[in-house]
């Protein structure tokens, strides 16, 4: 049977999850009204990721014996200033997930849950893959000054670390 206090914690991280999916939605839907296929594309793949990170959750909570419930997730804005602050905005939402896995994997030490802690650990490699993957377009953003984004929206695809390696990589 699931800890209360860590089926309460990974709760949270459910609507975390199904927060980031939906952000990275309006993200990927905002870069596709701009024109800018490419930029699009990364962000509903990273969208159906957040999805599966929600599913993840959501299914070890109600195979540990606990109940997940499924909340509302807050709307995210529809604009965004520019590509560079958008993609600042998703490396920033990254650091806060990590830190909230961070903060659960504390939950599980504290209530000696050593089970959930371990299982925890694929997070925290994920939001390590997550954040380098947000610095890297941001370099390229910040290389790139003021060009054009026009290869860049080309090309943001092949800096997906895990670009082929996943079904979602492939289907998005
Ligand atoms: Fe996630
Ligand atoms: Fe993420």
């Amino acid at each position: 049977m699931i800890n209360k206090k860590v089926e309460i914690a990974l709760n949270e991280q459910v609507e975390k999850e199904g927060y980031s999916s939906s952000l990275y939605l309006a993200m990927a839907s905002w870069a596709e009204v701009k024109g800018m296929p490419g930029i699009a594309k990364w962000l509903y793949i990273q969208s159906d990721e957040e999805r599966f990170h929600m599913l993840k959750l959501v299914k070890f909570i109600n195979e540990r014996g606990g109940k997940a419930v499924i909340p509302d997730f807050k709307q995210p804005g529809s604009e965004f200033p520019s590509v560079k602050i958008m993609f600042e905005e998703v490396l920033k939402h990254e650091q806060f997930i990590s830190a909230s896995i961070n903060d659960i994997v504390a939950v599980c030490i504290a209530e000696k849950d050593y089970t959930t802690q371990q299982w925890l650990q694929w997070f925290v490699n994920e939001q390590i893959e997550e954040e380098t993957n947000a610095m890297q377009i941001l370099d390229k953003l910040h290389l790139l000054g003021d060009g054009s984004l026009y290869l860049f929206d080309h090309d943001i695809m092949s800096l997906r670390n895990d670009a082929g390696n996943s079904s979602e990589a492939q289907g998005g």
